[in-house]
């Protein structure tokens, strides 16, 4: 029987470059899509895949997060007084049960892979998911969700894909695909970051891994890739052919909102979701597509 996933890392360490100046003082993962941050979306989707604890990866300049999962009590008190109980509830979803939230630190940005390493004593030896907030997956159920029940069938690593333009393989891990089995895709391989020449694939990494533990081990002594950065798609390629590892292909709609224009889409798009805000904001979208 598969054992079950109930830890997810959040790194959320990077520096967030694409979005200075904002991010020289808000971290990105605090970013809001409508009135949500972008790693609330992460941990309700998370959530709803069964996960019981919750670990971030951060670094300087994102205490920021810490306090968003804390208990606001001045805020909570005056929101009572007020009797404002729809904006209760509203950050009802940011309060887990005490010790559910850790937070570990990377001292410094040296890669995806290495932030999920010092993630390692606080998930131990049991299998664990990865999911990086600044992918805004939206489908139902969840991504994660949906590769957590996978994880039931395959026992092993999964990492989700999707299809990207070829032009834009040397922005991903691009997986090396074998035989097909409905959203499952063996793996052959993968590749951090291939020019479209040499890209094995257009299926690329979308930030949502389940992984088996063994990937510390080799995260330990994996030397720096892509970038001069120690990349997670390096260790776990090393597992290919010792592990059982699958692609999901994942067939919901992908908001990439570490990109300014990724990131802008999604804010339409969430609220034009809202039955609170589509008519009056498909009112100013429709003005300014009209000039
Ligand atoms: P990105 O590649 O988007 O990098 O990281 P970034 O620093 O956040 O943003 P840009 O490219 O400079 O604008 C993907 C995820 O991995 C985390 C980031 O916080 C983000 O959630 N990450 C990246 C770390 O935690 N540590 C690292 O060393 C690198």
């Amino acid at each position: 029987m598969a054992r079950k996933v109930r830890k997810v890392v959040l790194p959320v360490a990077g520096l967030g470059t694409r979005f200075l100046p904002a991010t020289k003082a808000v971290p990105k993962e605090l970013l809001p899509v409508v009135d949500r941050p972008l790693v609330q979306y992460a941990v309700d989707e998370a959530v709803e895949a069964g996960i019981e604890q919750i670990i971030f990866v951060t670094g300087r300049g994102k205490a920021a997060i810490e306090d968003y999962f804390d208990k606001a009590y001045e805020l909570e008190d005056q929101l009572h007084t007020k009797n404002k109980t729809s904006e209760i509830e509203s950050i009802a979803s940011s309060r887990h049960l005490a010790g559910n939230v850790t937070f570990t630190r990377q001292q410094e940005p040296a890669g995806l892979g290495h932030a999920v390493w010092c993630a390692r004593h606080l998930v131990g030896n049991e299998p664990f998911a990865v999911m990086l907030p600044d992918e805004l997956l939206h489908d139902t159920p969840g991504c994660l969700a949906q590769m957590v029940d996978a994880f039931e069938r395959t026992n092993g690593n999964i990492v989700a894909v999707l299809d990207v333009p070829r032009e834009h393989t040397n922005r991903y891990g691009i997986l090396d695909p074998g035989t097909r089995d409905g959203q499952l895709i063996e793996t052959k391989g993968m590749i951090e970051k291939p020019q479209p020449a040499e890209a094995p694939s257009t299926l690329a990494l979308v930030g949502r891994y389940v992984l088996l533990p063994e990937i510390f081990g080799l995260l330990e002594n994996q030397t720096r890739g892509a970038g001069n950065e120690i990349q997670l798609t390096d260790a776990m390629a090393r597992m290919i052919g010792t592990h059982p590892f699958h692609g999901y292909h994942f067939e919901g709609i992908r908001y990439d909102c570490g990109d300014k224009v990724g990131f802008l889409e999604a804010n339409v798009a969430f609220a034009l979701r809202r039955d609170d805000l589509k008519d009056r904001f498909g009112e100013v979208l429709d003005k300014y597509l009209a000039d």
